[in-house]
């Protein structure tokens, strides 16, 4: 106590000191020739800037402030005792004048009178620190403290931070997840209205805000194929297939038919004026986000069937109404196809992903751990392209923030890799985003490899620890001036400390986050091998519990009849005698593994409980065709 009183005193009368004193001036940077004094001192120690040190130098109207950019020696000494000089490089960032009536110390960006030649330069005080970063604290929140000061809280203004972008950039394991929870829960509790998407694709965050958060599972999860544009079906129904044209052109055109279809059957039912006011019928562009029957297309499909000549032109056709039958009886697509009934849920599923209204639980956590690894970006584009749609048609009345986890998987710089349509959904909101109060938070450890024009978008940007030279240069390339000195400690700070620039923040700043409670900790993806490995874990429980999941996972392609509730029958089977189609021509061995793996369990399952079922019935048409393929005729 005595001591640390001791300090604040001597630390008060060093503060009064100069450091140094101005020998050059050059637009916004300034060089300071500072007193070298060599010592152990403690208070002299803590009074020597280092970079991005704030320091103050008086005016004759203003304190002007500014940080320490570089610090050199041009010319060390040799000998001990020997004279050298140490000079600091400033970057002039701001000035605080006094309110005249009542007298505050405001702080603000820009410098309005120079410093001239041999003025005194001095450690900013605790005030003007406060001043600096703290001001305007009713739209801000803390989130930290400061590294100059450790008992001045690091305020991040929301408005500014939400209303442009941010990004957290930094190695896996130095706190992004950890910050993400801090700020997103700091803000939510000072804004409990407010409407935040955060998809998560590690399922880590779902403990991080309690009653906060509408954790939205895998298996509760609606999104109706309905909503998909046409790129985003045509990827879950026809994907990387061979023949791929010819059925995205037949879909192109079916797919309008269908909902006209179910949009014609609907308005004759309910005779609403809007339909009425269409006269003949109904008609919907591809896009268009309005229901239809599955089993619509699939007869629409059979018309087309039937009018065709050619055995050959029938592939496309087979091929598409099998991907289709197989995806509305796998369960593992069931929160796209499940749905027995074709009802237009939109505004229910909307409103809870967006939290309109909110219901206590401002934020909703869409984890995708546990959907078909093959369509994950396409609900991420859905997601993405409905959270802007929503942010446009609601005119920006109901802001938006969308956190997007793992970035770089889906806004990667390489535009051959990625899902196009995330890519531009993702963009859409970073570019236009603001105008209907739609905010990105974009959350990634590879910076170099995330799409530089969506990066550049983000107007605050939290870097946290990172070693490779290419991520440090993007950030770099991104940070002012007056940071950049900063950055030089990206590789060595410390876990749960970051370097804040950009609008969000006062002032470029190191800081070091709060901590977060142990419980409200994302599940941290390091494996704690010492903890785990000293003790007894693992029985048959566990075992049978992983077996259950990993043959769920990979064999729910594989159904068995009883747990089909077909929404279609399906039309007269497909005879066996047919070409195969150009389809999987490329399974790769993990897949055929996966394949093999499903189709045995399968077996084994079925066969232990039902003996008498033939082998075939156990497969979906489109795994027996892969089976066939892959192994011919006999496997
Ligand atoms: N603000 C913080 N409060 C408490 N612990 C933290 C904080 N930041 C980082 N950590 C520690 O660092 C570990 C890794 O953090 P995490 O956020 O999972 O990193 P990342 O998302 O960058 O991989 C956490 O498990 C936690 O122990
Ligand atoms: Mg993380």
């Amino acid at each position: 106590m005595i001591n640390t009183e001791l300090k604040d005193d001597r630390s008060l009368e060093s503060q009064c000191e100069s450091i140094g004193r101005i020998v050059s001036v050059s637009g916004s940077e300034a060089i300071v020739l500072l007193n070298n004094s060599i010592s152990d001192d403690v208070s002299i120690i803590q009074n020597r800037p280092e970079i991005g040190t704030l320091l103050k130098l008086k005016t004759s109207n203003a304190v002007v402030l500014a940080l320490v950019s570089a610090l050199n020696v041009p010319m060390p000494s040799q000998r001990d005792q020997e004279s050298e000089v140490w000079i600091a490089e400033l970057e002039l960032v701001g000035e605080i004048v006094e309110d005249g009536e009542s007298r505050r110390k405001e702080f603000r960006r820009g410098v309005t009178i120079y410093p001239s030649l041999g003025e005194k330069v001095y450690m900013a005080t605790r005030q003007e620190l406060e001043a600096a970063y703290c001001s305007n604290r009713e739209k801000a929140i803390s989130v930290g403290q400061i590294r100059q000061d450790t008992t001045i809280p690091a305020m991040i203004n929301v408005d500014e931070l939400l209303g442009k972008h941010f990004a957290i950039l930094g190695t896996t394991g130095t706190g992004k997840s950890c910050s993400v929870a801090l700020m997103l829960r700091s803000i939510l509790v000072e804004n409990p209205e407010a409407h935040v998407v955060l998809l998560d694709p590690h399922n880590e965050y779902a403990a991080s805000f309690n009653g906060l958060a509408e954790v939205i599972k895998p298996d509760d999860l609606q999104l109706p194929y309905w909503f998909l544009i046409f790129e985003e079906i045509v990827e879950v129904l026809v994907g990387d297939r061979g023949g791929k044209s010819d059925q995205v052109e037949i879909l192109s055109e079916l797919i309008p038919l269908a909902k006209s279809q179910y949009g014609n059957h609907r308005s004759r039912s309910a005779q609403t004026a809007l339909r009425r006011s269409l006269s003949g019928g109904l008609s919907y562009s591809v896009d268009t986000p309005v229901p239809y029957r599955l089993s619509d297309l699939l007869s629409l499909i059979d018309d087309r069937m039937g009018m065709l000549e050619h055995k050959n032109d029938l592939w496309p056709l087979k091929q598409l109404k099998q991907r289709i039958e197989a995806m509305t009886t796998d369960k593992r697509y069931s929160f796209m196809f499940g749905s027995l009934t074709v009802q237009d849920q939109m505004a229910e599923i909307l409103g809870r992903i967006f939290r309109v209204p909110v219901n206590g639980r401002p934020i909703s956590i869409l984890q995708l751990t546990g959907l078909p690894s093959e369509i994950v970006n396409v609900v991420v584009s859905v997601l993405c392209r409905m959270t802007f749609d929503f942010g446009l048609w609601a005119g920006g009345s109901i802001p938006l923030t969308l956190v997007c986890e793992e970035a770089h998987r889906y806004i990667p710089n390489d535009k051959s890799l990625g899902f196009e349509p995330t890519r531009r959904a993702i963009a859409k909101v970073a570019k236009e985003g603001r105008k209907y109060g739609v905010s990105l938070c974009i959350v990634s450890q590879r910076p170099s490899e995330l799409d530089s024009t969506i990066l550049s978008q983000c107007n605050t940007v939290f870097a946290m620890r990172m070693s490779n030279d290419r991520d440090q240069q993007i950030v770099a390339a991104a940070v002012a001036d007056s940071a950049s000195g900063m950055l030089e400690f990206l590789p060595s700070i410390g876990t749960g400390e970051a370097i804040a620039f950009g609008d969000g923040v006062p002032l470029p700043v190191r800081i070091r986050f709060n901590r977060l409670p142990q419980e409200h900790m994302p599940k941290s993806q390091t494996a704690l091998f010492t903890e785990r490995w000293r003790q007894q874990i693992g029985n048959d429980d566990l075992l049978k519990s992983v077996v259950e999941k990993w043959r769920s996972s990979s064999s729910s392609a594989i159904v068995r009849n009883d747990d089909l509730k077909p929404e279609i029958q399906p039309p007269h089977s497909n005879s066996d005698s047919e070409p195969l189609p150009a389809i999987q021509q490329s399974l790769d061995n993990s897949q055929e593994q996966n394949l093999v793996q499903s189709f045995q369990s399968s077996l084994a399952e079925n066969f232990s409980t039902q003996p008498k079922k033939r082998n075939s019935d156990l497969l979906t048409p489109e795994l027996k065709l892969r089976l066939k393929k892959r192994f011919g005729e006999s496997g």
